[in-house]
C-alpha cells in the first residue's frame, strides 16, 4: 500500500503516537521520518515526502546536512508551520558532518543547518559518526581518506564542548550521539558537563544491538534506532553477501499475515513496542509506518519470537571510516569490549 489515498485520509492523531521522555523531561514522538534519500530518490522529492508526512501526522523529522538535502526539507518546515502546526509541536534533528568536527567548525555548521532547515532552534543536534573522517558523497567502500582517524578521546571532547555551548546559547535543546559503542559511551558519559539524550544507532530485528541497547537505557539516554527496515533501498555499495534482510524473514512475514499489515510494519511495531524510536525512511509508504503503531499491538509472544531473530547483522558498517590499511569495519565498532587502539 503507498501514501496514494492520502488526500481522502482522515490524518493520524499526534497524541495517539508515543512519545519518549527524555531526561530534561521533554518529550519526542517515538516515530520519526527519516530523510536520508542516498542516491535514489532527490532532495525535492524528499522535501514532498517531508510535507505530506507532516499532513498525514508525523512531527518528528531526522535530518543531517550530509543529507544535502536540509534547504529543500527546510523549505517543507517552513510551509508546515505556516499551515498552522506551530514550532513546539515539531521535533527536528540534524547532525554535525564528520569534517566538521573542528572547535571552530561547529557552531558555524549548526548555524547552516539552522539557516537551511529555516529554524531557530533545533531539538536535537547529534555528532553524526565519532570519527573526524571525510569522504566523499557516494565513494567506494574502500575509498579512505588519507588523513583518516581513530577515535581520539580528547578530540571528540573538543567537538562536544563546542556541542554543549549551543545549547547554552540556546540554538539546541539536546545534543546526542550517533553510531557510538559502549567504551566510548563510557567515557562521554564521565566527562560531559551535558550528557547525550540520545544515542541514534542502527536498530532493526536482525541486529537489535541488546547491550547497547540496555545500556543508553539505564543511563538515561534515549535509542534513536535508524534502517529499521533494514534500509531495503540502499545502494549496492552498502552491501555485502552476509547482509539479511529484516522484512523477508519468515517470522515476521507470518506474523504480518496474522495481522493483516507489511512486514515494514511488524519492524515498527516492534521498535516502538521494544522502546527505540524508529525512523523509518519513506517517500510512499509513511502513513503506513506511522498509522501502524496506533493499532493492533503485537502480542507478547510475538514480541518474544521477533527479540529471538536478532543475527547480529550489521548493514551501516562505515568502512570508509576506517584509519588504517588492512583493518577491517569492526575495528569501527569496538567489538573486543575497548575501543580499539590507534
Ligand atoms: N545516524 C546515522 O548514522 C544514520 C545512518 C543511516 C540512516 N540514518 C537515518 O535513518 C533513516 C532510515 O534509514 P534508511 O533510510 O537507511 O532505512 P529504512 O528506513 O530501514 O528503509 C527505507 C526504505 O524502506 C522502504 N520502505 C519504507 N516503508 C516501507 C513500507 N511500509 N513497505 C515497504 N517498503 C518501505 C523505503 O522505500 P519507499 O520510499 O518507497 O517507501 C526505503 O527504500 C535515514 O533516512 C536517516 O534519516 C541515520
Amino acid at each position: 500500500m503507498t501514501n496514494t489515498s492520502d488526500t481522502n485520509s482522515v490524518p493520524i492523531q499526534p497524541a495517539a503516537i508515543p512519545r519518549r521522555k527524555l531526561y530534561t523531561g521533554a518529550t519526542m514522538p517515538a516515530v520519526g521520518l527519516g530523510t536520508f534519500g542516498s542516491d535514489h530518490v532527490t532532495p525535492a522529492q524528499v522535501a514532498q515526502a517531508v510535507l505530506g508526512a507532516a499532513a498525514v501526522g508525523y512531527r518528528h523529522f531526522d535530518c543531517a546536512s550530509v543529507y544535502s538535502n536540509e534547504p529543500e526539507v527546510g523549505a517543507s518546515l517552513q510551509t508546515i508551520q505556516r499551515n498552522g502546526i506551530a514550532r513546539e509541536q515539531l521535533w527536528i534533528t540534524s547532525k554535525l558532518w564528520n569534517d566538521k568536527h573542528a572547535e571552530n567548525d561547529v557552531l558555524a555548521s549548526c548555524r547552516q543547518s539552522l539557516a537551511d532547515l529555516r529554524l531557530d532552534y533545533l531539538d536535537l543536534y547529534l555528532v553524526h559518526w565519532p570519527f573526524p573522517n571525510f569522504h566523499p558523497p557516494g565513494c567506494d567502500v574502500t575509498s579512505r581518506s588519507a588523513d583518516a582517524k581513530p577515535y581520539i578521546h580528547e578530540s571528540y571532547m573538543k567537538t562536544w564542548r563546542k556541542m554543549e555551548e549551543l545549547v547554552d546559547l540556546g540554538l539546541v535543546r539536546h545534543i546526542g550521539t550517533s553510531n557510538m559503542t559502549i567504551p566510548k559511551l563510557k567515557l562521554v558519559l564521565r566527562d560531559a558537563r551535558i550528557k547525550p539524550a540520545v544515542n541514534e544507532m542502527e536498530l532493526h530485528p536482525h541486529f537489535q544491538q541488546p547491550e547497547l541497547f540496555q545500556y543508553v537505557l539505564e543511563n538515561g539516554i534515549q535509542p534513536i534506532g535508524y534502517c529499521p527496515l533494514g534500509s531495503p533501498g540502499r545502494p549496492e555499495r552498502d552491501r555485502t553477501p552476509e547482509d539479511t534482510a529484516p522484512t523477508e524473514d519468515p517470522v515476521i512475514r507470518e506474523i504480518a499475515q496474522r495481522h493483516g499489515v507489511n512486514p515494514a510494519a511488524v519492524c515498527i511495531k516492534w521498535a516502538v513496542q521494544r522502546g527505540q524510536t524508529p525512523i523509518p525512511f519513506s517517500v510512499n509508504h509513511y502513513r503506513d509506518n506511522l498509522e501502524c503503531v496506533t493499532r493492533d499491538p503485537l502480542s507478547a509472544e510475538e514480541m518474544q519470537a521477533i527479540a529471538k531473530l536478532d543475527r547480529n547483522c550489521r548493514l551501516i558498517k562505515g568502512q570508509v571510516f576506517l584509519w588504517k590499511d588492512g583493518q577491517t569495519w569492526e575495528a569501527l565498532w569496538d567489538v573486543s569490549g575497548e575501543i580499539t587502539p590507534p
